[in-house]
């Protein structure tokens, strides 16, 4: 049984459609979710969905122990960011190498980074006049935005859109997309323990 904790700082919109994924899935099962914010929506999913959540600590995450031990305790394999505003620290990268994955809602390298989040990005966009938007999810690394990407989804950007126009486009591909990578990266981790 693959363990995933759900990281996210805001709605969780993308971490209930991944919660709905895996509902009856005996292999694989959302076991956390941890977010950095006490207000935050995605602990009234945690609550409403009866999954454990934990609420963390700036200080313990950035430059201490990062919940390294907690995690490991739990047996969680596989962390999801799904909104999370925190730079990932270097202690739980190397502890879960390759097994952090982020969805940005755009594509990668453009309008990532630092800051680079919600409405800044698609603000971004639309100031670029790029013709296309979309998502990028990828492994995380000790730079915003910077991993290994695994998928890109594209849509256009027409006359006429705007950032919210723009943010609901990107927000649909989300919750088709992300769900179904999280998946097919457990697998890998599956057959590549069964190797
Ligand atoms: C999404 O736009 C996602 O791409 C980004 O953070 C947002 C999370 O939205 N990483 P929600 O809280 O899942 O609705």
């Amino acid at each position: 049984m693959k363990k995933i904790a759900i990281f996210a700082s805001g709605t969780g919109t993308n971490a209930q459609k991944i919660i709905d994924y895996f509902r009856s899935r005996k292999d694989a099962t959302i076991s956390l979710i941890v977010s950095n914010k006490s207000t935050a929506g995605v602990l009234l999913i945690a609550s409403q969905e009866n999954i454990p959540s934990l609420l963390i600590n700036k200080e313990k995450f950035l430059t201490g122990n990062a919940y390294v031990d907690e995690l490991k305790s739990i047996g969680i394999d596989l962390i999801v960011l799904a909104g999370f505003l925190w730079k990932i620290p270097a202690s739980l990268i190397h502890n879960y190498p390759d097994k952090i994955v982020n969805i940005h809602p755009a594509l990668l390298p453009g309008h990532g980074g630092k800051g680079m989040y919600g409405h800044f990005v698609h603000d971004a966009v639309i100031a670029s006049g790029d013709s296309e938007t979309g998502i990028t999810i990828h492994l995380v690394d000790e730079l915003y935005d910077h991993g290994r990407t695994i998928f890109q989804a594209r849509v256009p950007v027409v006359a006429g859109d705007n950032a919210a126009s723009v943010a609901k486009k990107v927000q649909v591909l989300e919750h088709e997309h992300y769900p179904r990578v999280i998946d097919s990266l457990l697998q890998k981790q599956l057959s590549a323990s069964h190797a």
